[in-house]
């Protein structure tokens, strides 16, 4: 496993209208990490869909497409971008309710939480419509992946997009926490460092993602050993 590369952080289609906040991976990181980590025909779960970046991807490689999205437009967008081949891949919901859904056994989950700053006070997991904290927040992502560690194949991989964050100066050390919340499910395999290259990319201090958004970590997992 290579741990460093750069991608072109480069979004191949537009953010849909009526949209607002881009927080979508861009799909050549996705294709890189399928690529790597499954083979046609496999699986491949996001629980955190989005905008379906995964799911999407996942279907252009032959993959099974498998995930779940919180908020009902993205949730349509996805099912609509999709089509009608998939349009059951996707399930309208909480990740938080895994255990509720009728969903596949995965063969590998490429995902990306929703990003918590600390003292930010709103709640991720309800898209930063409730309050919560980033003690609970780590706790819910435990509890989600714990649900997703029920759904793999033995030899299944679970890979992380995630990044620290810079805020008003604090540095809240998110990929760190997401990887240890992770880790009471999954056996930790490595992170692999990912530079983001290219004209799109966010700005690297003060952007809405604050520092360190240059780079981004793929969190590497097995369900093999890990629970
Ligand atoms: C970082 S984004 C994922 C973006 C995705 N990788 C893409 O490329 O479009 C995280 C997503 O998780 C969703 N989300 C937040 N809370 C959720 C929950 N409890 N269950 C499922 N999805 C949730 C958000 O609505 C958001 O779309």
């Amino acid at each position: 496993m290579n741990t460093f590369l750069t991608l072109d952080y480069e979004q191949e289609t537009d953010l849909p209208s009526g949209f607002v906040d881009d927080v979508r991976t861009p799909e050549a990181y996705v294709r890189h990490f399928l690529r790597e980590h499954s083979e046609p025909g496999d699986t491949v779960f996001d629980p955190f869909a989005g905008f379906g970046t995964t799911l999407a991807v996942a279907a252009e490689l032959g993959r099974v497409p498998a995930g779940v999205e919180y908020e009902t437009d993205r949730a349509e967008f996805v099912r609509d971008r999709l089509g009608s081949e998939h349009s059951e891949s996707l399930v309208h919901g909480s990740a938080l309710d895994l255990a509720d859904f009728d969903l596949p056994a995965f063969d590998c989950c490429l995902t990306s939480p929703p990003y918590m700053v600390a003292g930010m006070g709103v709640d991720p997991l309800e898209n930063y419509a409730g309050e919560s904290d980033y003690g609970r927040y780590l706790d819910q992502i435990g509890d989600v992946f714990a649900q997703v560690r029920d759904l793999a194949a033995p030899d299944a991989s679970l890979l992380v997009d995630v990044s620290n964050m810079k805020h008003d100066g604090e540095v809240t050390t998110l990929a760190w926490d997401v990887a240890d919340a992770v880790a009471e499910s999954f056996r930790f395999e490595g992170e692999v460092v990912v530079g983001w290259e290219g004209e799109e990319q966010p700005e690297r201090d003060g952007g809405s993602y604050g520092y360190g958004y240059d780079h981004s970590y793929c969190l590497v997992f097995a369900a093999e050993g890990g629970g």
